[in-house]
């Protein structure tokens, strides 16, 4: 099976962003259907290298034949344990394209996508633990409620999280269809589809962790760059580039960066240019484009 690799999002100028040197490190953390990692080895010559990551080994069958290039099957949050592992301890630019790959969200089974009915799964890495079944089912209403409100920003949080409790107590929630039947009478009809790629959203994020992974991913980013290295990064829901942009202006997430004795603040990133947003060209070519923000920041 090959993965849909079509479309990698903001293409030109997520690559364009790492400002390619010939033969510098480079790695994209997110292979999925590996669209970016091609378009970075064309820009590499004969001494260049490209490491990519990704956590579900169904982007294993994507792996790229090419001796300049090297696939890790593993969660970024780890990236530079691994990068160790393999002999690289500084980089030149890194490429995030956070978020579920087309391949996941069209794969019915995983359970990603509203469009179809399947096990309630999520997971990213069919290796852990934590799937959507265990969220949905196991999780009390206080965490549910966190979960709907935090990373599905749902008003209706408290209402659905108390539902999903007494329902469950009826018997287990076992598919996304079940899971929609039961909210179903809480969303106007003509906002529903909004509602439930929330509800999907919230779920999404809690299974894989998402926000924590990509915290410690940034916190590592700046210890990995060469002064001067890039950093490309598209995320597509307003948690992930609230972090992203925090991090690249303060080098945290919350409170205020330290000030230098002449009041200027130390901070390891400087953004370069302006936020990026796909072109309605795109968006009509590649709808899961609409959502992207790319951000570029180097290494000071
Ligand atoms: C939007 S897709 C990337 C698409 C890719 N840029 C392309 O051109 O085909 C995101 C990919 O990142 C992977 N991913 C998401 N979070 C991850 C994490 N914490 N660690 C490793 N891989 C992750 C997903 O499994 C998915 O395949």
């Amino acid at each position: 099976m090959q993965m849909d690799c079509h479309n990698p999002v903001l293409l030109n100028e997520t690559v364009g962003g790492l400002n390619i040197k010939k033969n510098g490190v480079y790695v994209d953390v997110t292979f999925g259907g590996g669209g970016h990692s091609r378009e970075i080895l064309k820009h590499l010559g004969e001494d260049g290298k490209l490491i990519a990551f990704d956590q579900d080994q169904d982007a294993l069958l994507n792996t790229i034949d090419d001796k300049r290039f090297l696939l890790i099957n593993e969660n970024f949050r780890y990236v530079k344990r691994f990068l160790k592992f393999y002999g690289v301890r500084k980089v030149d630019g890194i490429l995030a394209d956070f978020g579920v790959s087309s391949h996941q969200f069209d794969e019915a089974k995983r359970g990603f996508s509203t469009r179809f009915n399947a096990d309630l799964d999520m997971r990213m890495n069919q290796q852990d633990k934590l799937s959507a079944y265990n969220v949905v089912n196991n999780y009390d209403e206080g965490d549910l409620k966190r979960v709907l409100l935090q990373y599905g920003e749902l008003r209706q949080a408290p209402v659905f999280a108390r539902t999903i409790v007494s329902e469950r107590e009826k018997e287990p929630i076992k598919t996304t269809e079940q899971l929609k039947q039961i909210l179903r009478r809480y969303m106007p009809e003509r906002r529903e589809n909004k509602i439930l790629a929330q509800i999907y959203q919230a779920i999404r994020i809690e299974v894989n962790q998402e926000l924590e992974a990509l915290k410690e991913f940034l916190l590592q980013t700046p210890e990995l760059l060469e002064t001067g290295g890039r950093l490309s990064l598209i995320s597509y829901h307003s948690l992930e580039d609230r972090l992203v942009k925090r991090f690249i202006r303060d080098g945290m997430f919350e409170g205020q960066p330290d000030k230098d004795v002449f009041g200027n603040v130390e901070v390891p990133l400087k953004r370069i240019g302006k936020l990026i947003v796909p072109t309605q060209e795109e968006i009509k070519l590649n709808n899961r484009a609409r959502s992207a923000k790319l951000r570029i920041a180097e290494k000071i």
